[in-house]
């Protein structure tokens, strides 16, 4: 076991994660789907907390994707209710640690109650800087892609200017550095249409861990093997290591 105390020799500026295995957690436990979602919200603020602790300056959880809509409508009831429980519970929290809480996603297709809760968070929340935490709700790469195509077009934008910066600032990170490590529990390795764009050069780290079991020590261990990546950018291994050098 790693010792918690110890911090990682390298640690992502904005770390994303996919929190999944909530249903699987319970269905290995005898328990209801809704309980998994539970624990999984329960253990949003471990993590939170955890990289605070860290001075990781960006964290974007997955919480929702376009996708999910396609789940039974009580799941998706329980999530939302899951939502707005967090947010008034959690707030407090946010406040004392400073943290800025900032949504990526269709958030005016969530429901009302969940809507305002979201604008009162984001309004409190707005200016801490000692991190950001954007919750992925209502998210999907492609949709996010579109999106920002269609602004580019209606703000008339020349062809010539229509860039990979130019297409960054358009996309609901805009601002922010791209995500050096994603990380997926469960055992699953896929990206289910995260960060499509942002995660072109991210570390993947995959947990065999269900999400609510995904704990500080889970933590520690994926950044740790984040910290023993080497990240090339398409260079060669000997260019990487003599510009550390110079
Ligand atoms: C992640 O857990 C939560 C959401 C996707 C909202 P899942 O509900 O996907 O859990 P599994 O994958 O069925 O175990
Ligand atoms: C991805 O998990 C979305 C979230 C964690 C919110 P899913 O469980 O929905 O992904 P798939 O369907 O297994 O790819
Ligand atoms: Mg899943």
């Amino acid at each position: 076991m790693l010792a918690q105390n110890t911090v990682p020799a390298v640690l992502p500026r904005h770390l994303a994660i996919i929190m999944d295995g909530n249903g699987r957690w319970a269905q290995a436990r005898g328990l209801a789907r809704s309980d998994g979602h539970r624990a999984g919200a329960e253990n949003v603020r471990t993590i939170v907390t955890e990289c605070r602790k860290l001075a990781i300056p960006y964290l974007t959880l997955y919480a929702f994707s376009t996708e999910n809509w396609k789940r039974p409508q009580t799941e998706i009831s329980v999530l939302f209710t899951l939502l707005s429980d967090f947010l008034r519970k959690e707030l407090p929290l946010l406040q004392a640690q400073k943290i800025r809480l900032q949504t990526i996603g269709q958030i005016e297709e969530l429901p009302f109650a969940q809507r305002t809760a979201l604008s009162h968070a984001l309004h409190v929340t707005k200016d801490n800087t000692a991190m950001t935490l954007n919750l992925a709700l209502n998210y999907g790469g492609r949709s996010e892609l579109v999106r920002a195509v269609r602004a580019i077009v209606h703000e008339g934008i020349e062809e010539e200017a229509i860039t990979e910066e130019c297409l960054a600032q358009h996309l609901y990170t805009a601002g922010q550095p791209d995500p050096d490590c994603v990380i997926r529990t469960s055992g699953e390795q896929r990206l289910s249409n995260y960060l499509l764009f942002q995660s072109a050069y991210s570390e993947l780290i995959f947990s065999q861990a269900y999400w609510p079991d995904f704990d500080a020590a889970q933590l520690h261990m994926a950044l740790e093997e984040y910290a023993g990546r080497k990240r090339r950018f398409g260079k060669t291994q000997e260019q990487v290591v003599s510009c550390v050098t110079d």
